[in-house]
């Protein structure tokens, strides 16, 4: 079990699914949490005790005064995001903007403002996803965001080395969380659709949260001091398969 004991780590997206169950697990492993998400109500939800800020991550001046009082930092999981459906031709431009915006402006802002609060030594796990590195229909733009996602944690893991600072990025299938519902619920045949997200994959099952998290917990910890620039699919085996 990866241990976090005496790390501060900040997450984003806390208030919910993937994040929140990190977060908890996190904070288990002995990490101090700062929880960062839109809503703080739903920040106080996932741990009480810990440092929570109500920030939207897309925004440069927020996310720059945040990181002005932020303190310093063991590793961050940046794992905030949101998804919209839609095909290139079928999508409009604003879908793009939203997504790039939620899903890759608002990581590169974390790193930029928050890179110089991150200790030596420190750790960063961004969220990509299992359809930013394999293309499906009708998600155009959350892939194209979710593939630059991966290109980042990359980059970073290159500008950062000199500082033995990793960064990663995880890349998981799909997962039973508010993403997905919200998604299942403008599907004209449910429970078809959650039997067929349930069989993309070798293990022929939806992710649990928890699953995403534990990953995260251990390329957050020192056990896996040597792994940097990744993407790692967390998916049940569909990155495996053609
Ligand atoms: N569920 C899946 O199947 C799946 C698969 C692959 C990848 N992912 C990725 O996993 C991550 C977590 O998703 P989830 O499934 O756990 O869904 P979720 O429950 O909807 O969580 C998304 C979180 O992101 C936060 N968020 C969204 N926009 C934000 C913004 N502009 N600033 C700050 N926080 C923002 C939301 O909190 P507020 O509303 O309070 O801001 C929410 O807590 C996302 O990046 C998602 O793309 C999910």
């Amino acid at each position: 079990m990866s241990s976090l004991s005496g790390k501060r780590i900040l997450v984003t997206g806390a208030g919910s699914g993937i994040g929140r169950a990190a977060a908890r697990l996190f904070a288990e492993r002995g990490a101090e949490l700062v929880l960062v998400g839109r809503r703080l109500k739903a920040l106080k939800e996932t741990l009480p005790k810990a440092l929570c800020v109500s920030l939207d991550h897309s925004n440069d001046e927020a996310v720059a005064a945040f990181a002005a009082q932020c303190p310093q930092l063991d590793g961050m999981f940046l794992n905030a995001g949101q998804f919209l459906n839609g095909g290139v031709e079928s999508s409009p431009i604003s879908t793009f903007d939203q997504m790039v915006a939620a899903n890759l402006r608002g990581p590169w802002l974390m790193c930029h403002h928050l890179g110089a609060k991150l200790k030596n030594g420190a750790s960063v796990v961004c969220t990509g996803s299992n359809i930013g590195l394999r293309a499906i229909p009708d998600s155009a733009a959350y892939s194209i965001s979710k593939a630059g996602v991966h290109m980042l944690a990359k980059v970073l893991a290159l500008e950062w080395a000199p500082r033995k600072i990793r960064c990663n990025a995880i890349a998981p299938g799909p997962i039973r969380t508010a993403m997905v519902d919200a998604r299942l619920n403008s599907s004209k045949d449910r429970r078809a659709d959650l039997a067929r997200l349930s069989k993309v994959n070798p293990l022929q099952r939806l992710g649990l949260e928890v699953e995403v998290a534990a990953l995260a917990a251990h390329l957050l910890s020192d056990e896996s001091a040597w792994t940097t620039g990744c993407v790692i699919p967390v998916d049940g085996g569909a990155d495996a398969v053609y």
